[in-house]
């Protein structure tokens, strides 16, 4: 049996809570990292970003057409730090809300993916 290629795989869209993502400070401030947990025989995709000390988490998928976020890994925000952007056609979302600001989806938002911080590690909540 050959194993599905990402495309094919199941995706679910919700974690289970208490999940170790990384420490904390694997990740930049301000900056960003995917995670993919694999839940059963489907495939969660989300990322974290990190910015004026605070943490949020968006299931990576672009309200746009919903393609995921990132081109590069773990590159979800602009050069300057200042916003998420979709390396597809450019949209552009405030990255403690998830709200786009500006491109071909404006008026949309990402979808949160609940994350939270104790004692220095990263975790799904
Ligand atoms: S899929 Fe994100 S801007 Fe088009």
């Amino acid at each position: 049996m050959t194993e599905a290629a990402p495309a094919d795989r199941k995706r679910v869209w919700t974690t289970p809570p208490n999940v170790v993502l990384c420490v904390l400070d694997d990740i930049a401030e301000p900056g960003s990292r995917g995670f993919v947990l694999q839940i059963g025989d489907a495939y969660f995709h989300g990322f974290v970003v990190r910015k004026d000390g605070e943490v949020a988490g968006y299931i990576d998928r672009c309200p746009h057409q919903g393609f995921p976020i990132a081109i590069e890994m773990d590159r979800y925000l602009t050069p300057d730090g200042s916003l998420i952007l979709c390396g597809w056609h450019g949209a552009v979302f405030a990255p403690l809300t998830g709200a786009c600001v500006g491109g071909p989806c404006a008026g949309g938002k990402l979808t949160p993916w609940p994350v939270k911080v104790e004692s220095g590690i990263l975790r799904t909540a």
